[in-house]
């Protein structure tokens, strides 16, 4: 992080002279995901460097109809804010109907985290979900505790992770049973698990003491239930209290392995 800092501080003082003004692509680049390669290629549109390079992102970042050293220091801010990548950190999630899916990549993206999708050996249809009919796969697999529908595959590198987030619908108050698969696959003895669940309105507390009750978890923290149509904001307040827990955790591990 630091060498980008410089690099980019470097860029911003060697072109802050140059202001150039270009009609092209000039609309405000909203979401446009920024890189240390486009800072590096405006730098050098701004500079008037040759480079054949293809500026095919949005640059004009303040939206002022041209591009210039503003930008350029705009999508530095832009580069600097990105949380660096949590490379100890899973989250892995099992959704039918994409709605658990979609918190799952919220998290995803706040916390750099990888990703896992736990996907049936033998994928759900839609008449395997059609809760109304009693004799559907769901509904029997969730009367009877002891069903575990197979995974497809494994998780890469389990051990190198100690953060869990873990996510799933709420299917008949609890887990659906492919969680308890998935959590009876891997070692959680020393992983912080945090679980998170969508449902159409019940809780996630059933879930969470079956979840603490299945296998042992070195810190499991607590939950929390999401609304299909919850907000990245939403998601967002609730990541930043579990990242700060997640942290202290952390420190206090490490002090109790120092003593
Ligand atoms: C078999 C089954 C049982 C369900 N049971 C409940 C329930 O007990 N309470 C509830 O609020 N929603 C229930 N739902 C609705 C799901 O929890 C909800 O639609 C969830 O957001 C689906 O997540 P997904 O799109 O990630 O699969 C059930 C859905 C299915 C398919």
């Amino acid at each position: 992080m630091k060498k980008l800092a410089s690099f980019l501080i470097s860029g911003i003082m060697s072109a802050s002279a140059v202001v150039t003004s270009v009609p092209f692509n000039a609309t405000m680049a909203e979401s446009a995901e920024y890189t240390l390669q486009d800072a590096i290629n405006l730098q050098d549109f701004i500079l008037s460097r040759v480079t054949g390079k293809e500026l095919n992102k949005s640059f004009d970042l303040n939206g002022d109809g041209r591009v210039d050293i503003f930008d350029l220091c705009l999508m530095r801010r832009e580069i600097l804010k990105k949380p660096e990548k949590n490379n100890d950190t899973l989250v892995a999630y099992f959704s039918c109907t994409g709605n658990t899916e979609t918190i799952a990549e919220y998290i995803i993206d706040m916390t750099q985290a990888d990703s896992y999708i736990i996907e049936a050996e033998t994928p759900y249809t839609d008449e395997d979900l059609t809760y109304t009919n009693s004799s559907c796969r769901a509904n029997k697999e969730q009367n009877d505790k002891s069903a575990r529908p197979e995974i497809a595959k494994p998780v890469e590198s389990f051990d190198n992770y100690e953060v869990i987030y873990l996510g799933y619908p709420i299917w008949w108050g609890e887990e659906p049973r492919i969680i308890d698969t998935f959590l009876e696959s891997y070692d959680f003895s020393d992983k912080i698990v945090i679980p998170f669940c969508t449902s159409g309105s019940s809780g996630n507390s059933t879930s969470e003491r079956n979840i603490s009750n299945l296998v042992p978890i070195g810190n499991q923290l607590e939950g929390k239930r999401f609304s299909a149509s919850a907000s990245k904001e939403t998601v967002k307040t609730w990541v930043d209290e579990k990242q700060s827990e997640i942290s202290d955790l952390k420190k206090t591990v490490k002090i109790h392995n120092i003593r």
